[in-house]
C-alpha cells in the first residue's frame, strides 16, 4: 500500500492547533508550498537547460500572524529537523538599506532566514509562525525548496506582497537563500516549480530563458509512483558542487557558454583532444538529457507514454553510467518497477545518491510494482501514488 497523503485540510487543521497551544493565539494567515519530483531533466537545469518536474501532493503549510515588536519566533513540527525546533529571529529595521539576517541557529532555520534576506517585497513586521509538513525531509522531494517558497509566500500573506513581482523573480529570490545561507548551489528547477506548479501539468522550464511550459498529465489511467529508497548517502553536498565544476570545465573547453549548446559533435570533439575521460562522461549525460527531454516534452503532448517511459529509463542509465550520481538503492528500486507489466518507464530522481524514482506507470498495476518492490527491495521503501499538484498558495490572510 502506498502511503496516505494527507489534505490540505489536515494539515492546516494541525498546524494551527500547534499554533493556539504555543502561542496562546489564533493564526490568521496561513500559506502552502509543494515538493516536487521531476519527471525528467536531471541535472540539466544548472547547464541552461529543460527540466520536467510536477508539483506533488505533498506539502508544507505555515500560518501565523503579525506581531508587534522585532522579534519572530518560529516553530517547526518536523521530527527530522535538528534541534531547537523553536527559533527567534531579530528582524530587519524597516529604515535599513540592506536586510542583514544572522546565518547562525540550525540548519533548517537557515533556509527561513535566508529567504527573509532575500524576501523582495515590502520590510516584513515581527510574526508568529508554525510550519508543518507532509513533504519527507531529505527525500530528494525538495522539502528545502517547499520550506523556501512556502516562507516567501507567507512574507507575501504578512506584507501585501509586491503587486508587480513575478512568480520567477520570486523562485529566484528563494534560490538565492539556498546559495547564500544553506550553502548548496543549486539550480532553478526545485523553486520553480514549487512556485508555479498547475494541477494536472508538468512543467518545462527552459533554464536558459527561464520560461516555462505546462503540459498536461492528467490522464486518468496513468500515475506517477514516487518510491522513497529511505536513503541518503553523505556524498549528496559534496558530489553537486563538483559536478557543477565538471560541466563547467567542459563547456569551457569546448569554448561554449554552457552545455545547452553542446551536441553529439562536441562529445567527439572531446574525445579526439583527449580530454579527461570523467569530463567527457558528465558532458554526455548533460547533452543527452537536454535532449531527451524535448523529445520528453514532445512524447506528452502527443500522449505517447511508452516514448516518454523509455526516455526516463534512458535517463536513468545515463545518470547511472554517465553522471554517477544514482546509487545501488536506486538501481534495484528502478530495476524491480520495470519488471512489472503495465510500467511504462522508472529513473531516479533528484540530486542523487540516494532519495526517490519516479515510475510512470498505468493505474492498475501500481499495486503490482508496490508489491514487487517490497518483496525484493532490501531496505523500507515508501510509496507515494501522486498526480501533478498546484505551486504555492495563499489560502488566508
Ligand atoms: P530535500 O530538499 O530533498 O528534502 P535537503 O537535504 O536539500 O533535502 O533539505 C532538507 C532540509 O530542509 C532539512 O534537513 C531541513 O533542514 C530543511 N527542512 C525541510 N522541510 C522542513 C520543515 N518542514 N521544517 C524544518 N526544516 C525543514
Ligand atoms: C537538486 C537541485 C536542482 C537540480 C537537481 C538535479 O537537488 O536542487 O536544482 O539540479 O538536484 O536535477
Amino acid at each position: 500500500m502506498a502511503e496516505p497523503i494527507p489534505t490540505l485540510e489536515s494539515l492546516l487543521k494541525e498546524a494551527k492547533k500547534v499554533f493556539r497551544d504555543k502561542f496562546d493565539s489564533e493564526a490568521d494567515i496561513a500559506v502552502a508550498a509543494p515538493g516536487r519530483v521531476n519527471l525528467i531533466g536531471e541535472h540539466t537545469d544548472y547547464n541552461d537547460g529543460f527540466v520536467m518536474p510536477m508539483a506533488l501532493p505533498l506539502v508544507t503549510v505555515i500560518v501565523g500572524r503579525k506581531i508587534a515588536g522585532d522579534i519572530t519566533t518560529i516553530v517547526t513540527t518536523n521530527q527530522d529537523a535538528d534541534e531547537p525546533r523553536t527559533i527567534n529571529i531579530e528582524m530587519p529595521n524597516v529604515n535599513a538599506l540592506v536586510r542583514t539576517i544572522e546565518h547562525t541557529g540550525p540548519k533548517w532555520s537557515l533556509y527561513v532566514k535566508g529567504v527573509i534576506a532575500n524576501y523582495h517585497g515590502p520590510c516584513p513586521p515581527a510574526f508568529q509562525a508554525v510550519i508543518h509538513t507532509s513533504v519527507p525531509t531529505g527525500g530528494g522531494l525538495s522539502s528545502s525548496a517547499a520550506l523556501e517558497v512556502g516562507t516567501y509566500t507567507f512574507l507575501d500573506a504578512l506584507t501585501g506582497g509586491s503587486p508587480n513581482e513575478s512568480l520567477n523573480d520570486k523562485a529566484l529570490a528563494c534560490q538565492r537563500a539556498e546559495h547564500q545561507y544553506a550553502g548548496m548551489p543549486c539550480g532553478i528547477m526545485d523553486q520553480f516549480i514549487s512556485m508555479m506548479g498547475k494541477n494536472g501539468n508538468a512543467l518545462l522550464i527552459d533554464c536558459r530563458s527561464m520560461t516555462s511550459e505546462l503540459l498536461p498529465l492528467d490522464d486518468p489511467q496513468i500515475v506517477v509512483l514516487v518510491t522513497n529508497s529511505n536513503v541518503k548517502h553523505e556524498l549528496t553536498g559534496s558530489e553537486y558542487p563538483t559536478r557543477r565544476k565538471h560541466c563547467e570545465e567542459a563547456a569551457l573547453i569546448l569554448k561554449k557558454v554552457s552545455l545547452r549548446d553542446a551536441n553529439e559533435a562536441d562529445i567527439e570533439y572531446l574525445k579526439s583532444i583527449e580530454t579527461d575521460d570523467t569530463l567527457i562522461k558528465r558532458a554526455r549525460h548533460v547533452i543527452t538529457e537536454i535532449q531527451r527531454t524535448t523529445l520528453a516534452a514532445a512524447a506528452l503532448k502527443d500522449k505517447n507514454y511508452q516514448k516518454f517511459g523509455k526516455l526516463m529509463v534512458d535517463s536513468h542509465n545515463s545518470l547511472k553510467d554517465d553522471y554517477a550520481v544514482s546509487c545501488p538503492e536506486l538501481d534495484s528500486l528502478v530495476c524491480l518497477a520495470l519488471e512489472v507489466e503495465g510500467v511504462l518507464g522508472s529513473r531516479m530522481t533528484g540530486g542523487g545518491f540516494g532519495g526517490c524514482t519516479v515510475t510512470l506507470v498505468y493505474s492498475h498495476a501500481v499495486e503490482k510494482v508496490i508489491d514487487n518492490i517490497k518483496k525484493h527491495y532490501k531496505g523500507k521503501p515508501t510509496f507515494y501514488v501522486c498526480k501533478p499538484s498546484h505551486g504555492a498558495q495563499i489560502i488566508h490572510k
